[in-house]
């Protein structure tokens, strides 16, 4: 599709020369010909009501003109009797139509046209033209359709429909959201060309000097005669700018008609720079095919070369040295902006997860928007990719249990070929918590999926999230062992995963090795610890498990459905953060864990139900502040200097106060209250923190840590007088004018003199001048109803967050904040 504009000069340059050009040295990202294009601009958009299938579409439907990604659940009104369900976000789904009108360049007839939506939830069906593509009932797997031949080239307009049903509700256990949520793209080819996902790079040999890269390259010939072709992979150091040729292997075919044919290179790296979590080192592998000495098709595949092993005994190994998994999982939604993915608002999650310490992420429970993975790549997480989040047996009444007979084979076979060339891909994960984990029949579907995971990848441990893979005899969770007479669950025991996966059950950890003398350890998911930022209970050292059962209603609680957010309230099926790391952290057999979760997510707000909406498991909160439980993990998981105070410092006079330090890199920590020393503290054995008793005096508390006598840090916090100015601070204050781009800023609510206003919960209203808009607000309160989409917001504990989004002209973008009572703020962002 208007691929004329996508072939730089150089590319046609290439074209002439042959195979030659990539012989040269450097190559620059615009010097390849760019067979894929955004096709996310200038669709329409119509939601529920008068259109029942696409023939009914008049010309009186109303549209709206918007640009995908595209989420519209979040456009929405937090709905107590939404059948979403508080699990589901209370935001409805619905079924929404999108449609655009495009033309196609006369010279694109002799090719091949496909359209990939990276993922669409869900149920989408798709017409070109009239013609009907086909359906695509999950949401979370890329998918895409020849349109060649329904197209018209030249002037004539073309016109393509989307209907995306989300209608049958609940079908997920967390807010999904709803719409062509991820990118969209259109891909031109010779009629020989690189198939659909059609390199495989793995490295199955790597040794200091020398690294083995095995390519295998699946071409498809859609001419009507055979074809004498050559296939060329060229092997860069580096990815997009400034590529270092290493070296290219190439390989004469005969490829009949009609046919796909794979070819099979391999290439010598010498001295390879290796993957790494520290250093994420990336190649790129180019395929060129060459058809009487022209090249016809170029198609880049990024990979890392690197070693790995999951050992019984010494855990996960990377390049022969251990490295510990300190993951988080993630759910897709970005919080305020829904599931509509933004590569910047990844990038965001990843950089504070990055900045807490954290090393891996899980897909939790679903293939995740390929952003997610380039990004991982880059940056250097280990990633556990997962596929379901239900086979057959559904969890909610129209979920994909529903499709799975029909649907799960191509959906895993798409997630593999799509995602099997990442560097930061160390394992999959075929499900999480299926009720058929209990049964024979769980095992017979775990042999299917494995035996299709390792058709297509042999490289990666095959593991699953179980609850529990041992029978705990803990009431609370072996509720969820369905049978209570077995000691270990039949999946763990069935010898098909080459990974236990553990969900929570800390507490048989120690004793893995006895109940699996053969299969490595992966706590595949944590902790299910919980916090409302900025909110803290009276009495900081006692443990308490909410709900009191997963499958009773919970009644207790706190007024306004807060949650402490001292580490002291946990699932009982998890547990605080603090006793699963301790026990991981311990003994080399344990590669590793993923906490639950990295970010909160909109919907599973437990303990609670409505009138909370979004979860309370997060590190984070939902608008990206971290609580302070960021800090225990930044303490253990990073070399950074740390030490963390809190709560906040605004009490009643003479109430007592739980002061909790989070610390490193020193023996101690003294801790004054204006002034005069309330006592130091150690921690001592396996503590990872430290605590103070004390009653509440108006001013300073100031912690100091030292290490042998010598001051290590210093922090402080002062009472906060009453709430009088707002201050805005920007992540980025220059962004780039390309209607994507996002700054996310910071509302601090203060006093006159600075100090932030812990308690202040003011109405922010918000207006923005310049080519640009609002696209999100949020405060990280689970039960704030405020629309996400709007331009004003309640904060929480003296903090809000707003995203200002570029348009396409470059200029100033001036946000201005105000509240009643409040000397207002102004910052401005520049795009450029
Ligand atoms: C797990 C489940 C997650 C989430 C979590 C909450 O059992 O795998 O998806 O529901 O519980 O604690």
């Amino acid at each position: 599709m208007h691929i004329r504009k996508n072939i730089k000069s150089i590319c046609l340059l290439a074209v002439a020369a042959g195979v030659i050009l990539l012989n040269s040295c450097a190559k620059k990202e615009d010097a390849f010909i760019n067979r894929k294009v955004s096709f996310n601009t200038d669709w329409s958009f119509h939601l529920n009501d008068s259109i029942i299938d696409k023939d009914t579409i008049g010309s009186t439907t109303k549209w709206r003109k918007l640009d995908v990604p595209h989420d519209w659940s979040i456009e929405g009104n937090f709905d107590e009797k939404s059948p979403a369900g508080y699990g589901g976000g209370a935001l409805n789904g619905g079924l929404g139509w999108y449609k655009k009108t495009f033309k196609v360049a006369a010279e694109d007839s002799t090719k091949v046209t496909s359209i990939t939506f990276d993922g669409v939830y869900k149920n989408s069906e798709v017409w070109v033209n009239g013609h009907y593509l086909g359906k695509r009932p999950n949401g979370y797997i890329g998918f895409q359709y020849e349109i060649s031949k329904y197209l018209n080239y030249g002037d004539k307009n073309n016109e393509i429909i989307v209907k995306v049903d989300n209608s049958k509700q609940p079908n997920s256990r967390w807010y999904s959201g709803s719409g062509i949520f991820r990118n969209v793209w259109i891909e031109t080819t010779d009629k020989l060309h690189v198939a659909q996902w059609g390199t495989y790079v793995t490295t199955p040999k790597v040794i200091a000097d020398t690294a083995s890269v095995n390519i295998e390259t699946t071409i498809q010939n859609q001419y009507s005669t055979s074809k004498k072709a050559t296939v060329t992979t060229t092997i860069f150091y580096g990815i997009g700018n400034d590529l270092r040729r290493i070296k290219s292997t190439s390989q004469n075919i005969t490829i009949g008609a009609n046919t796909n044919q794979t070819s099979k290179q391999q290439i010598k790296v010498p001295n390879p720079v290796l993957w790494s979590v520290e250093k994420p080192e990336l190649y790129t592998a180019v395929t060129e095919i060459s058809l009487d000495d022209k090249i016809i098709d170029q198609y880049k595949t990024n990979f890392g070369i690197r070693d790995f092993k999951f050992d019984l005994n010494k855990g996960f190994i990377l390049n022969g040295k251990q490295v510990k998994i300190k993951g988080v999982c993630l759910h897709h939604d970005l919080g305020p902006l829904g599931s509509a993915i933004n590569t910047r608002a990844i990038e965001r999650q990843l950089e504070i997860m990055k900045e807490m310490g954290v090393n891996g992420i899980r897909t939790s429970h679903n293939p995740p928007a390929p952003e997610l993975l380039d990004l991982c790549d880059k940056m250097g997480f280990i990633v556990m990719d997962e596929a379901f989040d239900m086979w057959k047996q559904t969890k909610t009444k129209y979920d994909y249990g529903n499709d799975w007979d029909k649907w799960h084979k191509q959906d895993l076979i798409d997630q593999l070929l799509r995602d099997r060339n990442h560097a930061s891909i160390f394992m999959w994960s075929i499900v999480n918590e299926i009720p058929e984990q209990w049964s024979e029949t769980g095992v017979e579907i775990a042999k299917e999926l494995a035996a299709i995971t390792r058709q297509y990848d042999k490289t990666r441990p095959l593991t699953a999230g179980m609850n529990p893979p041992v029978n705990m005899n803990i009431d609370a969770v072996t509720l969820q062992f369905e049978k209570k007479d077995v000691s270990i669950n039949p999946l763990a025991g069935s010898g098909v995963l080459d990974l236990i996966g553990y969900n929570y059950a800390h507490q048989t950890f120690e004793h893995h090795l006895k109940n699996f003398p053969n299969t490595p350890f992966i706590a595949t998911e944590t902790t299910s610890g919980l916090q409302t930022r900025g909110y803290y209970d009276a009495v900081s050292d006692t443990i308490k498990k909410w709900p009191v059962r997963w499958d009773l209603k919970f009644t207790e609680g706190n007024p306004g459905n807060t949650v402490s957010a001292y580490d002291q309230v946990q699932t009982p099926w998890g547990s605080t953060h603090e006793a699963t790391w301790k026990i991981i952290k311990k003994h080399d057999f344990l590669a590793g864990m993923y906490v639950w979760t990295g970010f909160d997510y909109i919907g599973e707000p437990t303990p609670y139900e409505w009138p909370s909406v979004s979860s309370y498991f997060g590190i984070v909160d939902l608008a990206g502040f971290p609580k302070d439980v960021y800090y225990m993990y930044q303490s253990e998981w990073t070399d950074k200097t740390v030490l963390h105070i809190f709560p906040h410092w605004n009490w009643k006079a003479g109430q007592t106060v739980d002061v909790w330090a989070y610390y490193n890199k020193a023996d101690e920590v003294e801790l004054f209250v204006n002034g005069k020393s309330v006592g130091k503290r150690s921690k001592k054995g396996d503590d990872l923190h430290v605590m103070w008793r004390i009653p509440f005096e108006a001013g300073t508390l100031k912690a100091v840590s030292r290490k042998d006598g010598k001051v290590v840090l210093e922090k402080e916090i002062k009472t906060a007088g009453n709430p009088s100015q707002l201050k805005l601070t920007a992540d980025r204050s220059t962004i780039k004018a390309d209607k994507n781009d996002l700054s996310f800023i910071t509302v601090d609510i203060l006093d006159d003199k600075g100090t932030l206003a812990p308690n202040a919960n003011n109405e922010i209203n918000f207006s923005l001048k310049g080519n640009g808009k609002i696209v999100g607000v949020c405060s990280g309160d689970p039960v704030s109803h405020e629309p996400y989409k709007g331009t004003k917001h309640t904060a929480l504990a003296g903090k809000c967050l707003v995203i200002v989004q570029s348009g396409d002209k470059s200029g100033r973008l001036e946000l201005t904040a105000k509240a009643n009572g409040l000397k207002q703020s102004t910052i401005v962002i520049t795009a450029e």
